[in-house]
């Protein structure tokens, strides 16, 4: 039986070679060279892939999404039906994250946009000192990378706050949950970092509406889909000055078209999907282990619950 790996050509080398090199007896297929579609027992795929091609295998028994998020696979028309979906959760892939949510808070709290100007025009002036424990952050999302980040991000000292769809307590983490718990943190976020899945709840979360919540000048930073963000209501937000600035990594579409006003507005940082890529070799042991564990019938590791979406 063989796995098919589905996503660009030089990143499938080095999946195929991460997976060999913890099982070398594991037959590999590289899409869109799948073989003889019967023996196809498990695809790990990332966002091009077609979900209504895997109903091609008739003995396929899981998917496995190339990275943390499984919005890609669970869009219409979703995985075939009764096969379970695994994602990644990793120390790799969960340290990137909170690395460039490090980066861009400290970036616009630190003021270095204003002081690289000054640079370039050779000014020297302090601006006002940033106040951290008076500078309140708020994480929609407190999963993998959420949870990671806030605690880093409390350790620099900073009042953390975290969105969760069930109620949840974390150490040095002011948590909320539902409708009302959602507005009651905008309304406190001086920063508000999104770290959702995309699910058909949380698409276009950050909306006039929910902006408008914020305190006037709060920053706003998105890695987690590009859905997530009306892009004309965060236009309209930055042009206003109540939203001061942000920092997008992930859009819709992707790659964002070069005239889209993103691209060349002053105060949009840009990452072209790259907070955190997913490094095949630090990976290779969970997704060894959910083919093991299929073959077996054992229960499998980081699945999808298709009833919450993500
Ligand atoms: P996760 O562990 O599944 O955590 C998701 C968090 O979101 C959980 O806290 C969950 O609440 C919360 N949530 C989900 N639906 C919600 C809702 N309707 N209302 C309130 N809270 C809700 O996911 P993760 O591993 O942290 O990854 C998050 C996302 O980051 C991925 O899905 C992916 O899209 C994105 N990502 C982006 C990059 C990049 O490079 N840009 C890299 C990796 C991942 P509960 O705690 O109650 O379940
Ligand atoms: C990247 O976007 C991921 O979902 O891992």
């Amino acid at each position: 039986m063989a796995i098919l790996l589905s996503t660009k050509m030089s990143a499938m080398q080095d999946w195929r070679a991460a997976l060999l090199a913890l099982e070398p007896s594991l037959d590999i297929r590289l899409f869109p060279d799948a073989g003889a579609p019967e023996e196809i027992e498990a695809a790990v795929c990332w966002t091009a892939h077609d979900m209504a091609e895997l109903r091609r295998y008739p003995n396929l028994k899981l998917i496995i999404s190339m990275g943390a998020g499984v919005d890609h696979l669970l869009r219409p028309p979703g995985p075939p039906p009764g096969i379970p979906v695994a994602r990644l959760v990793d120390r790799l892939l969960t340290s990137a994250m909170s690395e460039w949510v490090l980066l861009n808070v400290l970036r616009f709290h630190r003021q270095d946009q204003a002081y690289r100007a000054q640079q370039a025009a050779r000014v020297w002036d302090e601006l006002p000192a940033p106040a951290t424990d008076a500078t309140r952050i708020g994480i929609l999302g407190l999963g993998a990378l959420g949870s990671d980040a806030a605690a880093k991000l409390g350790a620099l000292g900073f009042p953390v706050m975290g969105w969760s769809r069930r109620e949840k307590t974390l150490p040095g983490v002011k948590g909320f949950h539902g409708a009302e718990g959602l507005d009651a943190m905008l309304a406190q976020s001086d920063f508000l970092v999104c770290l959702l899945p995309l699910t058909p709840e949380t698409r276009g979360i950050i909306n006039a509406r929910t902006l408008a919540l914020l305190p006037r000048g709060a920053f706003v930073l998105n890695a987690a889909r590009g859905g997530h963000v009306v892009d004309s209501a965060l236009l309209a937000a930055l042009e206003s000055g109540h939203v001061a600035a942000a920092a997008l990594d992930v859009f819709e579409p992707e790659p964002l078209p070069a005239e889209h006003p993103y691209w060349a507005h002053p105060r949009v940082v840009m990452t072209p999907h790259a907070a955190s890529i997913t490094i095949p070799a630090s990976v290779a042991p969970q997704v060894v282990e959910n083919l093991r564990r299929v073959r077996q019938g054992a229960p499998l590791i980081n699945l999808v619950d298709f009833s919450a979406g993500y």
